[in-house]
């Protein structure tokens, strides 16, 4: 008897007739995508009963955050389109994320960090897939208005995020979260930077319900970090400050989207501090086992703050609407591997021992 395994090829070829794509197109891919959406029975007691969450593992992706989703439909696209090369600012996973895909390319990939303000993993990806990798003495707003400067007058392909190939892509993700719920989540946290993923979620989420796919759409709750919130503020941040660098945006270039689908879907865009997101990472490492990057984080620090502000008490008017379980899932956006340092800098480091047995078996208290 001969079983035949059905071969997963990424995004593209899953989603193929929900994005911008032909036969013609040729598609470069990692495999990204299929990305598990893990349930957290710690994170869901401490809300109670009625309450399950779901952690949608975005790390997983093969350069190690969501960024992949959008990297294949616009560096395919860039591809069919006869570019030969593409440039980013990034706050670091784009850049990773967009020297891979290049790469597999053949195409040149030009990145602009703010200098310093990158984490190490994510560097190094973008240097050894061979990037042009520009730190700039500036901080990601500055760099992002430099490549889109550079974009318009030279013959170089934009591949952040208002690139609407990048939303196209990244969309794929909300769609996955629906076929695996069989519908949508009651509600969906994640962290917000540029906001290219709250606007594509949300435009994923809608297209799948004027579909039929899925009968409810979800709330949209984002968190920012408090030293970085433009959208929460209402304005600009000139030198955003947060120990999530992936998030340390000061003016989103998709502001305006990710209010649309914050008001449309009658959710929130709230802050989480510093002190909240490293508690929130330590929980997911420690308690649910899953090692995520700071900015990440986020998302899960902002279920911790909607709970304590009672937004999900059995007072509240989501707790009494709900007559079935209430589902919630936290985008957790990028790997912990990423970001090293701030692992090493928020446990105990542990001490080295003579290799001799009687003293570990002694240090262990294993008796
Ligand atoms: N989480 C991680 C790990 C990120 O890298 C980013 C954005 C976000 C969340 C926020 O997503 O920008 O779509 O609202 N990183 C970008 C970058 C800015 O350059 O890698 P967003």
């Amino acid at each position: 008897m001969s079983m035949k395994i059905e071969e997963y090829k990424g995004v593209i070829d899953r989603y193929f007739k929900y994005l911008p794509v032909s036969n013609k197109t040729p598609v470069i891919s990692l495999l990204e995508g299929d990305t598990p959406l893990i349930p957290a029975y710690k994170l869901s007691n401490q809300l109670g009963k009625k309450f399950e969450v779901f952690l949608k593992y975005e790390g997983l992706n093969p350069t190690g955050s969501f960024k992949d989703r959008g990297m294949t439909v616009a560096v395919s696209k860039a591809k069919e389109q006869g570019s030969k090369a593409v440039i980013c600012a990034s706050t670091g996973n784009t850049s990773a994320s967009a020297s891979a895909y290049a790469a597999r390319a053949n195409l040149k990939s030009i990145v602009l960090i703010p200098k310093g303000a990158i984490a190490l993993g994510k560097l190094a990806q973008a240097l050894i897939h061979g990037a042009c990798v520009l730190p700039v003495k500036g901080n990601f707003d500055d760099a992002f208005r430099l490549v889109k400067e550079i974009s318009q007058d030279y013959p170089v392909r934009l591949v952040n995020s208002i690139n609407p190939h990048r939303i196209e892509g990244q969309k794929t993700a909300s769609f996955e979260i629906c076929d695996a719920l069989k519908d949508a989540p009651d509600f969906q946290i994640l962290p917000v930077g540029n906001a290219g993923n709250i606007t594509a979620y949300w435009k994923g989420y809608k297209e799948y319900k004027s579909l039929g796919k899925i009968r409810k759409l979800p709330v949209m709750c984002g968190f920012q970090a408090q030293g970085s919130a433009p959208i929460v503020k209402g304005h600009p941040i000139k030198n955003p400050k947060t120990i999530a660098t992936a998030i340390k945006i000061g003016n989103p270039a998709s502001w305006k989207s990710a209010e649309a689908a914050r008001d449309e879907s009658k959710g929130l865009i709230d802050t989480v501090s510093d002190r909240d997101i490293i508690e929130a990472y330590k929980f997911l490492s420690s308690q649910e086992g899953v090692f995520v990057e700071p900015a990440s984080a986020a998302s899960v620090a902002g279920l911790f703050k909607l709970k304590k502000l009672g937004y999900f008490s059995k007072k509240s008017k989501f707790y009494l609407s709900y007559s079935k379980t209430i589902k919630i899932v936290c985008i957790l956006t990028g790997h912990g591997l990423k970001d090293p340092d701030i692992a090493i800098k928020n446990i105990k480091e542990p001490k080295a021992v003579e290799p001799d047995l009687k003293k570990i078996v002694k240090l262990l208290k294993l008796k």
